[in-house]
């Protein structure tokens, strides 16, 4: 997991209020990342303690392996095609809860999960809450259309970076088998138009920016918030 930052309590605060979210018979999405790490320890807690009972669909090898430990039964799309809720984090809401998520390299799959959910809830700590998007768009890319994609991104006004590994030389590998180059944008004015254009390039398997949040937990020095699209 990818985190040991300042905002680690309240990132824990949104990630298990979410949990309550979670009922008897459900199936539910099961976020990647630091701060719905706490939903699905929640929840493992719940099925010990409550003896609720569900099913997870992981967005990632991280949210399969915690899912597993906490005690989570295990379910997949094929099996089960529509979702009753999907819980995750994010990089970055706006105003108009659109998301930049994909900082941990899992967002298609995050995205294929929360598309296929009848209620995506974001959980995040309130330094993720801004007027406007401004964090790198993560983008995964087909290693084949690597050069072609950079190109595009630079056309669209976006300064493409090769997301590399930490304790790996050359590239981070997504769960798929692919890259994930980080394109900055700056300020993004409109959210809609670029989601449009960043579809259009060849090699693009999936970009980062979520227009289906249903619901914000944020997290507060006083406790959590939760905005409602309206
Ligand atoms: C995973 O690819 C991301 O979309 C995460 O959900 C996002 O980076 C949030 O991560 P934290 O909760 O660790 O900040």
């Amino acid at each position: 997991m990818k985190d040991a930052s300042a905002n680690a309590n309240a990132k824990r605060l949104a990630g298990e209020a979410a949990a309550d979210l979670v009922k008897n018979g459900m199936v539910v999405g099961l976020g990647t990342g630091s701060t719905v790490a706490w939903t699905i320890k929640r929840l493992g807690e719940r099925i010990n303690g409550e003896e609720l009972e569900f099913l997870g669909v992981p967005t990632s090898f991280q949210a399969e392996s915690l899912a597993i430990a906490s005690g989570v039964s295990l379910t997949t799309l094929n099996v089960h095609p529509i979702l009753d809720l999907a819980i995750d984090g994010a990089d970055q809401v706006d105003a108009n809860l659109f998301v930049i998520k994909g900082g941990g390299a899992a967002h298609t799959r995050e995205k294929v999960v929360a598309c296929s959910a009848r209620r995506f809830v974001i959980v995040a700590d309130e330094s993720k809450h801004v007027e406007k998007l401004t964090w790198p768009v993560p983008v995964e890319v087909l290693p084949f259309a690597l050069r072609l994609v950079e190109r595009k991104l630079r056309n669209l006004g976006g300064e493409p970076v090769l997301r590399l590994g930490k304790m790996k030389d050359g590239p981070v590998i997504t769960d798929n088998g692919n890259f994930v180059v980080d394109a900055n944008f700056g300020t993004i004015e409109d959210p809609e138009e670029l989601m449009a254009l960043l579809c259009r390039i060849p090699g693009v398997l999936e970009h980062g920016i979520f227009d289906n949040l249903d619901e914000l937990y944020l997290a507060r020095e006083d406790g959590v918030e939760r905005i409602k699209r309206t």
